[in-house]
């Protein structure tokens, strides 16, 4: 029986399992706090009130991240750690924020230096050097190049490629299956190959609640 206990805050989503299956992949104990209520029953620990410990958050929308992180500071919880799966790569010169987690099969290279509760999905592979902000999110097999820059709450969709040296601006969205060839502004979304502007939205700028 394992004895390490790791939180997964804000359970509302299947996504939680994803984390649920990490955490016991690296021997401890999920025990999901379900803060907003209504969360998959089936979770293991399940729990409406956060208790004292390491915590990673169980959502993987970049949109709700930011305010995720917020309500866990708000409940006490002031551990964020970081959560890497058994199954993926980091290399040893890479540099993870505090919260950030890294699903199964995913590959982190060489002095890419990720932000603080980033969440980077299953089989995503994220280049040498890239600069990822707070709350960033990647959705299952994206690919960065080299030289990436991706801002805080940003969304990278599922299957999507991110160019060298490109830049993904703060709270942005690339489509699944996107191909970004050039610079995205702010709040930008894009989708096709290449990636097109399809609408902008309102962006609000994020912080770590717990820097
Ligand atoms: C890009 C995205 C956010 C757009 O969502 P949206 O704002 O609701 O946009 P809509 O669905 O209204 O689509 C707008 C247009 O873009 C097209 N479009 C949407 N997503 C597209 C994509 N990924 N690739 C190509 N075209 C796309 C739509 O067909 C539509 O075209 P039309 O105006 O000619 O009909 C969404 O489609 C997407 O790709 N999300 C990523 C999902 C993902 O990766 N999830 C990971 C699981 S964790």
């Amino acid at each position: 029986m394992s004895s390490r206990r790791l939180i997964v805050f804000a359970v509302g989503s299947p996504y939680a399992w994803d984390v649920v299956e990490s955490v016991r992949r690296t021997g401890a104990d999920p025990v999901c706090v379900d803060n907003l209520g209504g969360a998959d029953p089936r979770l293991p620990g399940l729990t409406r009130t956060a208790p004292a410990g390491p915590f990673v958050l169980g959502l993987s929308s970049a949109e709700h991240r930011p305010a995720a992180a917020r309500a866990a500071r708000e409940a006490g919880l002031d551990e964020p750690t970081v959560l890497v799966d058994p199954t993926s790569a980091v290399a040893s010169t890479a540099t993870l924020g505090h919260g950030t987690y890294v699903n199964a099969g995913a590959v982190v290279a060489s002095h890419a230096a990720l932000g603080c509760h980033v969440n980077v999905n299953r089989s995503v592979s994220l280049g040498h050097d890239n600069e990822i902000g707070f709350a960033a999110s990647f959705g299952p097999g994206a690919v960065t190049a080299g030289g990436v820059r991706v801002g805080a709450a940003a969304f990278v969709g599922a299957g999507s490629t991110v160019l060298p040296d490109v830049s993904v601006g703060p709270g942005a969205v690339v489509g699944a299956g996107a191909v970004v060839t050039k610079d995205v502004a702010a709040g930008d979304v894009v989708v096709g190959n290449p990636a097109r502007v399809v609408r902008t939205r309102a962006v609000e700028e994020q912080r770590c609640p717990h820097c």
